[in-house]
């Protein structure tokens, strides 16, 4: 009998959603601006090459001359992204928390962003030398991060794979589901990658039973 493969069908896939700010060289000088102005002994760091700026999730870019509507779009964004691959139309969403990572070489290991729904990073600056962001394959054991059947360990489809690199430019604002394992290393540079990264709770959530508001504290 012949093999007569007659197609298959993708199960639970995960979206990473990719968006462009088409006016984001305004948007960097403003970015600048805020970090040339932070207070030096509130900057934090784990390493000389990685600082965390606003590292309490504290920053509020509507303070922010320049970025007084960025997080208008994000939040247009966000809710872009609920329609297209969740089905919820028309649910605002509350940003949780923001902050600022600049980093000149070092490695975020993989991590999840909990008490959140959807997590987003904005790429200030970004350059050819700097590291986008890698999603680890949930289906994958979360203590090895792979396979737990390592057939051939030199071959990989996108359905073995222990994780996915995401090609980023700067401008580009990235969505994900919150539960997902990400992270990324970054080789030494001169020039600094700089990101802002934020979480989002729905506004309200309705289930048949009961519903809740969020809203921040
Ligand atoms: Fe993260």
């Amino acid at each position: 009998m012949n093999n007569t493969f007659v197609g298959h069908v993708d199960l639970f896939p995960v979206a990473i959603g990719k968006y462009k700010n088409t006016d984001h060289e305004k948007t960097k000088q403003s970015f600048i601006n805020v970090l040339e102005s932070y207070p030096k002994d509130k900057v934090y760091s784990d390493g000389e090459d990685l600082i965390h700026f606003f590292n309490d999730g504290d920053f509020n870019p509507r303070q922010h001359p320049g970025l007084e509507s960025l997080m208008d779009w994000i939040l247009d964004c966000v809710g872009d992204y609920a329609e297209r691959f969740l089905g919820v139309k028309d649910r605002k969403f509350v940003d949780l928390n923001t902050w600022i990572n600049s980093n000149k070489g070092g490695t975020q290991a993989p991590h999840v962003h909990n008490n959140s729904f959807l997590s987003a990073t904005y790429y200030i600056q970004l350059n050819k030398d700097h590291s986008g962001l890698n999603f680890y394959n949930p289906r994958m054991s979360p203590s090895l991060r792979r396979s737990t059947i390592d057939i051939e360990p030199d071959v990989q489809t996108a359905y073995t794979t222990p994780y996915q690199g995401v090609f980023v430019e700067q401008g580009d604002l990235l969505i994900w589901p919150s539960e997902m394992l990400h992270g990324y290393i970054q080789p030494p540079v001169e020039i600094p990658r700089v990101t802002m990264s934020m979480n989002f709770l729905p506004e309200t959530v309705s289930s048949k039973l009961y519903g809740f508001k969020i809203s921040k504290l």
